[in-house]
């Protein structure tokens, strides 16, 4: 099986990749990967020289690149993903996220192959009470997943027009070693380590459904292998928090692992201007997978913080490589103003 994983130099594709490698001793893996300000090829360090392990720099917009690509299924995860920068500028949102899919369904149709689409549980919007299912209406609130809708809305053209073998996966927030700095988790730890502000917006009751990357890996293994085609899975490891218990949790972890002062790292905890359309809560339900995949979650929460944190301070280079790069001219630009207020 010669899969193309697309987006494989980003947090959740570079996981699955290393976890594919090691589950599928007989498969290769083709990364296409356009290396944005998210795609870091440091992420695959450890695989780069397997002889089962390609990568191609290049953009899934690209048609006439991907006609030359051999592939047997494909896993888009490609994507434009973090939903501040897509308040900023949508556009690139709108290219790789809409347009990117729409040429790797046609690629995926001529060779009339398995398509898998890594999608998320924004396009759901924010529910109150209740759990987002599979059936769940589609009313996303940033452009970022309203153009991950539209991406799924095409998937499922695919499905019932050309009968394309196609699954589309939507998982909840992620969490785990590789994530870069701008969301929530990754940023946290480094501002804690680094003693900086720790920018909480709004009131810092927003509630994520968090998972651990790997755990998010094996259900789009078990999709790919197991999935029914033309269904949609929802991935989540029933894992409700709002934003500030995270926040505490991950400095009093932080604290206990450095061994500093935990009351000096709450100090750093600012509130600042909300985010606009900011989804007051997500939350999936994940019966569907669990009962049809025999997928369960296998990272208790608190367990994962740990690893995570362990990693980040155990992997100085890989950030610091990142905060001295373009990466602090967003951060500045989204945070500059807010934390002076
Ligand atoms: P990421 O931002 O870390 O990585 C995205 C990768 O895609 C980068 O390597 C980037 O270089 C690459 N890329 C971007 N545009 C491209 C293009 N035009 N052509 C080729 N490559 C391109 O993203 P992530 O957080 O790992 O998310 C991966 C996927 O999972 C996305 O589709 C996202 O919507 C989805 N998802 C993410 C989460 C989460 O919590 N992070 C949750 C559910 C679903
Ligand atoms: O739900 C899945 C989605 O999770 C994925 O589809 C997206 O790709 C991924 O980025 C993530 O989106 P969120 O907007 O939920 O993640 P983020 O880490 O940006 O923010 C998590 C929560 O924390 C959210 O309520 C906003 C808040 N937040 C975020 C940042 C970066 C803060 O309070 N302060 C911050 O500085």
């Amino acid at each position: 099986m010669k899969l193309l994983v697309t987006g494989g130099a980003g947090f959740i594709a570079s996981n699955y990749i290393r976890y594919a490698l090691s589950s599928h001793p007989d498969y290769q893996v083709i990364n296409l990967d356009k290396l944005t300000y998210a795609g870091n090829l440091e992420n695959l360090k450890d695989i780069e020289s397997s002889d089962r392990y390609t990568f191609i720099k290049g953009d899934i917009c690209d048609g006439k690149l991907l006609e030359g690509i051999e592939f047997d299924a494909v896993l888009n995860f490609a994507a434009e993903s973090h939903v501040d920068r897509s308040i900023l500028d949508a556009r690139p949102f709108l290219q790789t996220n809409i347009f990117g899919t729409y040429n790797l369904l046609e690629a995926a149709l001529q060779r009339k192959c398995t398509f898998l689409q890594v999608s998320t549980d924004e396009v759901y919007g924010s529910v109150e009470k209740d759990f987002f299912n599979e059936i769940s209406p589609l009313q996303p609130n940033s452009p970022y997943a309203a153009s991950k809708a539209s991406s799924d809305l095409l998937v499922r053209s695919y499905i019932e027009t050309h009968n394309l073998k196609a699954m589309i996966t939507r998982c909840s927030n992620n969490y785990g070693p590789y994530q870069f700095p701008e969301k929530l988790i990754p940023l946290v730890i480094l501002n804690a380590i680094n003693k900086k502000p720790i920018p909480v917006y709004g009131d810092g009751m927003n509630v994520r459904d968090w998972i651990y990357v790997i755990d998010h890996c094996k259900a789009i293994d078990a999709v790919l292998h197991k999935g029914t085609p033309g269904e949609v899975y929802n991935i989540g490891a029933r894992n409700e928090k709002p934003n500030i218990d995270i926040i505490k949790l991950i400095i009093n972890k932080t604290a206990e692992i450095l061994n500093l002062d935990n009351v000096g790292l709450m100090d750093l905890i600012t509130f600042v201007d909300d985010r606009k359309g900011h989804d007051r809560r997500y939350a999936i339900d994940p019966a569907k997978i669990e009962r049809q995949l025999d997928w369960t979650p296998e990272t208790n929460f608190e367990e994962g913080i740990s690893r995570t944190i362990k990693w980040y301070i155990s992997n100085e280079q890989w950030w610091q490589r990142i905060l001295s790069g373009n990466y602090m001219q967003y951060y500045n630009e989204q945070y500059g103003e807010r934390l002076k207020n």
